[in-house]
């Protein structure tokens, strides 16, 4: 199997030097697949998951652009669907497991080895753009939640991960000038940002029974009412009885930036994102807060990036 393998990453390689590149943001080359630019560790798992990932019909994928609220997402989903076993150890995995490792990456973990999941949690995590979905998730019935961010608030987000990950492979990171001139330009790993979001909004509006579409802005105006509409979407809807034990609001708790960004599995643990060295799990928790790209982009880079993405979603009836 491994010779196998070899072989395929062996033609992978052999399809990227066809396509065309540029320098992205860490450094190393960014290929356009597939109308998006993604990094090659990225795209690799893409192409494997294209040509052999099927998903189980009670699969639930919770998709993203990075930086945008993935860690959270897969905190609160996986806890609502698995609280009936609170008693049990699984809601509990969450107090010593860092979310993504409750929450697999279909591109990297997965792609990697599909023997690596856990069937009995229906959670699959994913950063592939809808229309390079694999097509058996595109044509199974299985359902999506899919969550987006302001543009300037998910940038800031993605500079500071970015230039973390950097340091710790002892790596100078680009200044921050230039990476947000990249992603002016689309050039980020499963860019561009704007034709990320329109595609998956666009399919909520075509497949609203299939796809649930959410803003970490809202999210964090009324989480409470984005539980219990997870908790619907998801087919595991919060009885009267556990809303009146306040069981949402407990769910609310523990998925909270503050909660979980100060367990020690989040502040000290570390994992591996792909063959690199691994990374602290604390880099995935920073702020948690809406607007702080204020405190890092002049008003001019705000209104840049308001305008094209103003420009960009124009006539979809999306604001962000
Ligand atoms: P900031 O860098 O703005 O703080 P992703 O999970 O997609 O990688 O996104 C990371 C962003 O989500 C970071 O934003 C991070 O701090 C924030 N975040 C992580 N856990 C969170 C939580 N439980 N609640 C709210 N925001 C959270």
């Amino acid at each position: 199997e491994s010779a196998e393998r070899k072989n395929e990453a062996k033609n992978y390689s052999e399809v990227m030097s066809t396509l065309p590149k540029v320098k992205g943001l860490r450094g190393n080359d960014f290929y356009l697949y597939q109308r998006f630019w993604y990094a090659p560790f990225s795209l690799e798992g893409l192409m494997s998951v294209q040509e052999h990932f099927n998903p189980q019909s009670t699969d639930i994928f919770l998709a993203s652009f990075p930086k945008t609220g993935t860690t959270w997402l897969k905190a609160l989903t996986f806890a609502i669907l698995t609280r009936s076993r609170l008693s049990g150890s699984t809601t509990s995995s969450l107090l010593t497991k860092m979310p993504h490792d409750c929450v697999l990456f279909l591109e990297f973990q997965l792609a990697q080895n599909p023997g690596n999941r856990d069937s009995a949690i229906p959670l699959i995590s994913t950063h592939v753009p809808y229309s390079c979905l694999p097509k058996s998730i595109i044509s199974s019935s299985c359902k999506i939640i899919y969550i987006c961010r302001d543009a300037k608030d998910s940038f800031v987000s993605l500079w500071y991960f970015v230039a973390k990950l950097q340091r710790s492979n002892n790596v100078e990171p680009l200044p921050l000038e230039e990476v947000f001139e990249l992603f002016c330009n689309g050039i980020a790993n499963y860019g561009p940002y704007w034709d990320h979001v329109l595609g998956y909004w666009r399919a909520s509006l075509e497949f609203p029974e299939k796809i649930l579409f959410l803003t970490y802005e809202e999210m964090m105006k009324d989480t409470a009412a984005h539980a219990t509409k997870l908790a619907e979407f998801m087919g595991c809807s919060f009885t009267l009885e556990e809303e009146e034990e306040g069981e949402v609001q407990k769910i609310i708790s523990m998925c909270s930036f503050e909660k979980l960004s100060n367990l020690e599995v989040n502040k000290n643990g570390k994992r591996r994102l792909d063959t690199s060295i691994p990374i602290q799990n604390s880099i995935y928790f920073r702020r948690g807060k809406r607007g702080d790209w204020e405190n890092h982009l002049t008003p001019e880079m705000g209104a840049r990036l308001d305008d094209i993405m103003e420009q960009k979603l124009k006539g979809s009836g999306l604001k962000l």
